[in-house]
Formats: C-alpha cells, sequence, structure tokens
C-alpha cells in the first residue's frame, strides 16, 4: 500500500476493481467486515468508510449486520450537481482520459442553434471527444459553445483534460443547467469511438448551461455506454 494514500481509499479502489472485472459479481455478497479487515491489515474504520462510498456510487448495497452485497458495476453520475467527467472520475477512483476526434468553429445549425438561440448566420465551436475511464470508451461526447466562449479553446489541448476548469480559468460561468435524458441507438461514430455495434442502445443526456446573466453559452449532446454508466439523481428532500 502506497504510504501516501489513505487507507480506506486504498481499499475502496481494491474493491471497485473486483467489482467492475466480476470478481464479486452483481448479487453476491462481498467477504464480511471483518474478513475485508484482515485481507487489508486495517481497522473497521477504513472498512466502513470504504463500504460507505461504494454505497454512494451504486456499487453496493448496505445493511446493518450483513455483508454488503453487489448491487451494479456501472458508475453513476449523478445530474443534481454538475460534475466535469474529470472530476466525476478523480472521486469515483478512475482515471480520466480523452480522444478528440474534431475541434471546429462553424456555422450554428440544428438543436443546437435552437437550445443556443442563434441564427444560422452565427458561428459556433463545436467538441467532439471520446471520454474514457480506466482506459474504456465510456461516453462519446459533443459540446457546442457559443463563438466568443468557444473560441479559447482553439489554445487548449483538448486530449489533456478539463474543459471545464479551463474554461472557468477564462472567465466562463457555468451557472445553472438543464439537463434532458433518453436513450438513442448508435450512429456509426458513436459505434466505431465507443467500440460496440451499430444501433446499441446509449443513455444520453443533453445539456443546456447558462452564464450568470441567464445567456445559454453551451450544449452538449452526451452518449453513455449504459453497461458502464447509470443516472442518478439526489433529492435533498421531498415536498
Ligand atoms: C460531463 C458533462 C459533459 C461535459 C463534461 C466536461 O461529463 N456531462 O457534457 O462536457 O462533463 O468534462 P471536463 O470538464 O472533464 O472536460
Amino acid at each position: 500500500m502506497g504510504s501516501s494514500r489513505p487507507r480506506h481509499e486504498h481499499v475502496a479502489g481494491e474493491l471497485r476493481g473486483r467489482i467492475r472485472d466480476g470478481r464479486y459479481a452483481v448479487g453476491r455478497s462481498l467477504p464480511s467486515e471483518a474478513a475485508l479487515c484482515t485481507e487489508f491489515g486495517v481497522s473497521r474504520g477504513p472498512v466502513r468508510q470504504a463500504l460507505a462510498s461504494l454505497r454512494t456510487e451504486g456499487l453496493v448495497e448496505l445493511s446493518q449486520g450483513r455483508p454488503a452485497v453487489v448491487r451494479s458495476r456501472n458508475v453513476t453520475q449523478t445530474l443534481d450537481t454538475f460534475t466535469p467527467f474529470s472530476q466525476w472520475a478523480r472521486r469515483t477512483g478512475r482515471a480520466a482520459a480523452s480522444r478528440t476526434l474534431e475541434v471546429a468553429r462553424r456555422r450554428a445549425s440544428g438543436p443546437a442553434a435552437q437550445a443556443l438561440a442563434l441564427t444560422p448566420d452565427e458561428f459556433v465551436v463545436e467538441v467532439l471527444r471520446v471520454r474514457l475511464l480506466d482506459d474504456e470508451p465510456t461516453m462519446i461526447e459533443r459540446s457546442t459553445f457559443v463563438d466568443d466562449v468557444g473560441a479559447h479553446l482553439f489554445e487548449f489541448d483538448t486530449d489533456s483534460g478539463s474543459i471545464t476548469d479551463f474554461l472557468t480559468g477564462r472567465g466562463a460561468r457555468f451557472d445553472s443547467m438543464e439537463h434532458v435524458l433518453d436513450a438513442v441507438a448508435a450512429d456509426r461514430v458513436d459505434a466505431d469511438s465507443l467500440g460496440i455495434d451499430r444501433g446499441a442502445p446509449l443513455l444520453r443526456e443533453r445539456r443546456t448551461s447558462r452564464d450568470e446573466t441567464g445567456r445559454p453559452f453551451e450544449f452538449a449532446d452526451d452518449r453513455y455506454r449504459p453497461d458502464l454508466v447509470t443516472f442518478g439523481i439526489v433529492n435533498a428532500r421531498t415536498v
């Protein structure tokens, strides 16, 4: 175990890996807390903290006095707050990477033009990237930015990290968002990029981001592999 890494993170990382590779199958129990303490050479505290993280990620179910049960191999993206892909990967102990397929300035068209309230003579900047979690192509992201915001992206290596962090550093404010979720069949680009069959089902999230004045400045069409990702929403309270 690396001395700088907190014990609970090490335990969580190991258990996550075993759930992902199927060693701990969906519906089956994990070893008991006591067995995990012995195996990892740690006390109950770090084991409980690790299990609590896995529960928050939607991977296991916990009940008093019983071993945790594997609920899903998918990683859950919660939509109640905007979590940029890179941050989400970090939080769930995975490595994020990006493969940029295109960054282009072109005239506004289609659903993006509509969401951004642009006329066809106005320009947008489109970024098409494949996002990977632990080297696995997980999502294809097509983000369309209004011209004055998107122009900054020509100074950024879009394979290298977070567009959100970069644009925030350039003064963009992701102040509010609207998400629309549905299912789509993979087209040729989706299929080739994600290594799936053409026509296979994908979870789609379309998002419009607005700045503090309410101006829409980004429209994203993100398609996720449903065998890897689940969407979740956490409500702070009920009415
Ligand atoms: C999430 C959103 C995407 C957005 C991405 C930005 O995945 N669903 O629409 O493009 O975050 O991620 P990053 O800031 O890591 O580039």
